[in-house]
């Protein structure tokens, strides 16, 4: 079954053509990140303009790509929860007058659990074995940072979920007060690479002494407002230390960062016996965040998967890719049922294990 996946929850309007789940045949992403860049971040109609004036075109590209046409597309997938409701509206808009004129189903997908199931495109074999579960996810992105169990009936739930900022919009606001480019995410990785991540003390949010969880309800949530206040004092003392401390400061900020997702997915990987640790979002990108996870299931006996960073941000290949699990079990909607909206149910992740 050929599905196309079509992505506007934010500022990359993507498309892809994925054949049963997992053969990607055609990804393409047109990213708005020149147009929004002026603003230092995402500005939500101006990226719903934008959305309406790529989406023909990028899907023109993933039929282009895949070989394949209109007519060979058995159903769509796309991102309706959660994210910009302008930006999701123009997805949404077009994908369901496109599966009206061709009578073909339509499935609403959660872009949440769509970054999740990104890691498993390329890692189909760890779905189809009911021994890896539960599996642990760790979603870091723009808009989301959350502990997620996904047990083998695919019910899966939030243990753990930001109070404030995500971790990628906790790196993009630290890069700003550092004068650094958005999105700043890359920019701190790479900066890093340079830097000595031991040379400030930033805090260790919502974890006491050696990453102890401060109180049993937030032993699973993040909080990254505190480090980004505390970086704010490092500046207000001596500005020059932009100048002078760049690679250090970025380094130093990123490891806070980094520690407590890193303290946090590991302690709820323990609680309750995950096999599988994924980590997914765009943060995944960043290659010390890899690294660390890697070492600490590698330590644990843990499997750590992640999708290779074109996976890892916005694509449309997650979306189109879970529609088809949701398809294969009888959960096509209803043209008019679906909606972009703000929220994000969960729901059942039907993908868990493959039978
Ligand atoms: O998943 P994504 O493309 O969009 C959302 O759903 O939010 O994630 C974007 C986030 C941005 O905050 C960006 O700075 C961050 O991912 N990001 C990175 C890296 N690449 C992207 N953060 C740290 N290191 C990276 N290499
Ligand atoms: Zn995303």
């Amino acid at each position: 079954m050929l599905v196309l996946g079509i992505e506007s929850s934010c500022d990359e309007t993507a498309a892809s053509l994925v054949e049963d789940g997992f053969t990607v045949r055609s990804s393409v992403i047109s990213s708005q990140i020149a147009k929004h860049a002026q603003f230092g971040g995402v500005v939500p109609e101006l990226a719903a303009r934008e959305h309406l004036k790529n989406i023909a075109p990028v899907v023109e590209s993933a039929l282009r790509e895949a070989g394949a046409s209109l007519n060979d597309i058995d159903a769509v997938g796309v991102t309706n929860r959660p994210g910009l409701v302008p930006a999701l509206l123009v997805g949404n808009a077009y994908a369901k007058g496109l599966a009206a004129a061709r009578n073909i189903p339509i499935v609403g997908i959660n872009h949440f659990l769509g970054h999740i199931y990104g890691a498993f495109l390329e890692n189909k074999e760890l779905l189809e074995d009911k021994n890896n579960f539960p599996i642990l996810a760790l979603v870091v992105s723009g808009g989301h940072t959350a502990i997620v169990k996904i047990p083998a009936d695919g019910k899966a739930s939030i243990l753990g979920s930001t109070l404030d900022d995500a971790a990628g919009e906790a790196l993009d606001k630290a890069a700003k007060a550092l004068g650094l480019p958005y999105p700043g995410g890359p920019v701190i990785d790479r900066l890093s690479k340079e830097g000595n991540p031991a040379a400030f003390a930033f805090p260790r949010s919502l974890t006491g002494a050696a990453g102890k969880a401060v109180s049993p309800e937030h032993r699973f949530d993040f909080s990254f407002s505190g480090v980004k206040t505390s970086l704010l004092y490092a500046l207000k003392g001596d500005e020059s230390i932009v100048k002078t401390r760049l690679n250090d400061l970025a380094a130093s900020f990123q490891e806070a960062v980094i520690d407590v997702l890193d303290m946090k997915s590991r302690d709820a990987a323990k609680a309750i016996g995950a096999k599988v640790v994924c980590l997914c979002g765009g943060v995944a990108c960043n290659s010390r965040l890899r690294e660390k996870i890697a070492t600490s299931c590698q330590k644990r006996g843990r499997r750590f998967v992640c999708a290779p960073p074109k996976y890892c941000t916005d694509n449309a290949a997650m979306i189109g890719g879970l529609a088809w699990h949701y398809l294969k079990h009888g959960g096509n909607a209803d043209v008019f049922g679906i909606n972009a909206r703000l929220e994000s149910s969960l729901g059942t992740l039907p993908f868990a294990p493959l039978a």
